[in-house]
């Protein structure tokens, strides 16, 4: 987030939206406090104490996995990289990394070359800004563990754009990594229009030539998907008076995804992109010194009710496309203005990259709040679907959805995440969960509270997993399903909010600025049950305040801070990524572990080694490999944005990566393989 946004959401860095959870559900600090300081009093040692919270590969443990269970994880097999503070990509001795589509890199229709001049309708025919989630799908269409590992569609999602570095009229302004400054007559049009195509999903074929470098091959199925392109509604809210719009007044379509940080990829092959931080693109000036404020599927997400992010709703001139994004409410009925514009988003959507023509579905019964991402656990034919996600915000809840009808791979679509239960994790102090539905007419979720559907149930999904007692988290990120054990694994990337009192008596940290790793565990081992187990997988920080599951402090090898990405490859090598924020990188107690990096995990040993760092002022967002899991692909974004106003100003950025020289950094997807031709990890 850049800094001179901060002001407008919440001064502290470390967050992406403003803290918005005041209720007074626990905190998952207190509950791992209450835990460690039970065993505290039982083991008479904090330290003790701690170690006895993570995972260790015991008797137990080690015999399932060598016995009739699958085989160890492929063990790790690169010698680590240290922690670096230079402009490029680092990767093991043996490896290589090359680039591919910068931002802006053209992918269809009259394919226009990157230039800083490029206009709104030119970034809507190339790779956008901000690279994050991504998913390579071998061009059959078919199982993405199987198929080609030369040809394929990489698909992508731009979370989010560094204004300073994508318009020409920036250059010689002194402004940090935050918006456009906006003249009087209002924001030139076009400029936005840029900014809003610069957002969403790109679908790009890429194919591996016989030199082994990888490019981009001109293709019906590449496609941009934006923040202005026409999406269905599906699901429970669907046709609902909250999602009904001057664009539809029948709350059956909307335009756009925005803020799509990871992603999901379905069992019948289709992509998930998640709208993370998308509150902060609207504004609603609505009544601030009246009773009721806003509403609260509004106030709850954070949407602010000064300025929104970027001023899409300042275009000179007006106009549909840029006032639907001022949510104020401005005439009687919510059909004439743009108030129920922020309550389509929040939303996981659907998109099927085979079908260049397909129109994108956000799935709503999957709920609404900060989506990070999506992770199926492992399909099980004739039984429920399951899929995990986390809410990336300060104090909020991780959720999972078990659909209604049972999973059949012949007929299996997206309808399957249109109907089923909705549920918010409980974290309880013994290290037993519990599953709580958020049902409409269930519990608290009554007329009488405010639930009086299951739309309203979904629109207000935080307010919902208030109400039924959910455990606030640490700023849930990625979550991922380990592919040969039962385990889900979750990102909890750092909660510089956490209080004194929640900390106490036992919490080893009195304020979480260097994040950890949960994992659980179903009970019974099925995905659909209401009860779970859990652990502490990683505490990430310094030598002097972390811990792996193997009960060992990170050195030199493996320290890292603000965990983030997380994704199994197919052998159950867990790899990390790390996301410092930019006004925290190489800074204070950040400063040990320089760029932002990944690493790679063996979830059976506790073992983890650094695998690569990044250019100065970015993160490492995204992870995939080919079927055969000899190239990966990775993706770097916002590189430079730690850069100071007055540099910018005078022509100098904190990165020049890819291009060199004296450009200006882009974001870019990285392609890595191994020199001998091996697996990637081995
Ligand atoms: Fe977009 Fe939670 O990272
Ligand atoms: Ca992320
Ligand atoms: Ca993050």
């Amino acid at each position: 987030m850049p800094d001179d946004q901060r002001h407008l959401i919440e001064e502290d860095p470390s967050g992406d939206e403003r803290m918005s959870n005041h209720s007074p559900n626990p905190c998952f600090a207190e509950i791992l406090d209450a835990a460690l300081s039970r065993r505290t009093a039982l083991l008479g040692s904090l330290g003790t104490a701690v170690a006895s919270m993570l995972v260790r590969p015991g008797e137990a443990e080690a015999a399932r996995m060598a016995g009739d269970g699958p085989a160890a994880p492929g063990a790790i097999g690169f010698r680590p990289v240290p922690v670096s503070t230079g402009d490029a990509v680092v990767v093991p001795e043996g490896y290589t990394a090359r680039v591919l589509i910068p931002a802006g890199t053209p992918i269809s229709g009259p394919m226009p070359a990157y230039r800083l001049e490029n206009t709104g309708a030119e970034q809507a025919h190339q790779v956008g800004a901000h690279h994050d989630g991504m998913h390579f799908f071998p061009i059959e269409g078919r199982d993405p563990y199987a198929g080609s590992s030369e040809d394929g569609l990489l698909v992508l999602n731009h979370e989010y754009i560094e204004p300073r570095f994508l318009h020409a009229a920036a250059r010689g302004l002194r402004i940090g990594a935050g918006r456009m400054p906006v003249p009087a007559e209002g924001r030139d049009p076009d400029e936005i229009r840029k900014e809003i195509n610069a957002h969403g999903v790109s679908i790009v074929r890429i194919r591996k030539q016989a030199n082994g470098e990888w490019q981009v091959v001109q293709d019906v199925r590449n496609r941009r998907i934006t923040g202005a392109t026409p999406m269905e509604i599906a699901g429970p809210v669907r046709g609902s008076d909250f999602v009904r719009t001057k664009y539809s007044p029948d709350g059956t379509r909307t335009r756009g995804t925005l803020n799509n940080c990871a992603h999901g990829v379905t069992p019948w092959n289709t992509y998930l992109t998640c709208e993370e931080n998308w509150a902060g693109y609207f504004v609603n000036r609505t009544q601030v010194d009246q009773k009721p404020e806003l509403p609260r599927e509004h106030e709850r997400y954070g949407v602010p009710t000064g300025q929104a992010r970027y001023n899409w709703d300042q275009a000179r001139g007006g106009g549909d496309e840029f006032e639907r994004f001022d949510a104020t409410t401005k005439a009687a009925s919510p059909v004439e203005d743009y108030r129920n514009e922020p309550n389509c988003f929040g939303w996981v959507v659907e998109i099927d990259p085979f079908h260049p023509n397909s129109t994108p579905v956000k799935r709503t019964a999957l709920g609404r709040f900060a989506h990070e991402g999506v992770e199926f656990a492992p399909v099980r034919e004739g039984r429920p679907l399951v899929a995990y996600a986390g809410d990336d915000a300060r104090n909020e809840y991780i959720y999972k959805f078990v659909s209604a009808r049972s999973y059949n791979a012949a007929t299996a679509n997206g309808s399957l995440l249109d109907e089923g239960t909705l549920y918010v994790a409980k974290f309880n102090a013994d290290g037993s969960g519990e599953w709580l539905p958020l049902v409409h007419g269930q519990g608290p979720l009554v007329g009488r509270n405010g639930f009086r559907s299951q739309a309203e149930v979904l629109v207000n999904t935080r307010a919902a997993a208030d109400a039924v007692g959910a455990t606030k988290m640490d700023r849930p990120e990625w979550i991922a399903a380990d592919p040969r054990d039962i385990r889900i694994y979750c990102t909890l990337t750092n909660n510089s909010r956490r209080t004194a009192e929640q900390t106490e008596p036992a919490n080893p940290r009195a304020r979480n600025l260097f994040g950890h790793i949960i994992r659980w565990r179903e009970a019974n081992d099925d995905h659909t049950s209401t009860r779970f187990t859990w652990d502490i997988f990683v505490l990430a920080g310094p030598a002097n305040d972390s811990r792996t599951a193997a009960g060992q402090p990170l050195g030199p090898d493996n320290i890292f801070a603000c965990p983030d990405g997380l994704w199994f490859d197919k052998d159950g090598r867990l790899w990390i990524q790390t996301d410092i924020g930019e006004a925290e990188q190489n800074r204070g107690p950040h400063e040990v572990f320089g760029n932002n990096q990944m690493l790679c995990a063996n979830p059976v040993t506790g073992e983890i080694r650094r695998f690569l760092v990044g250019p100065p002022g970015q993160e490492i967002t995204g992870c995939i490999t080919t079927p055969d899991g000899r190239t990966m692909f990775i993706n770097v974004q916002h590189p430079g944005a730690n850069t100071a106003a007055e540099d910018f100003a005078a022509g100098r950025t904190t990165s020049h990566w890819p291009d060199g020289g004296n450009s200006l950094p882009r974001s870019a997807t990285v392609v890595i393989t191994k020199d001998d031709g091996g697996v990637i990890g081995t």
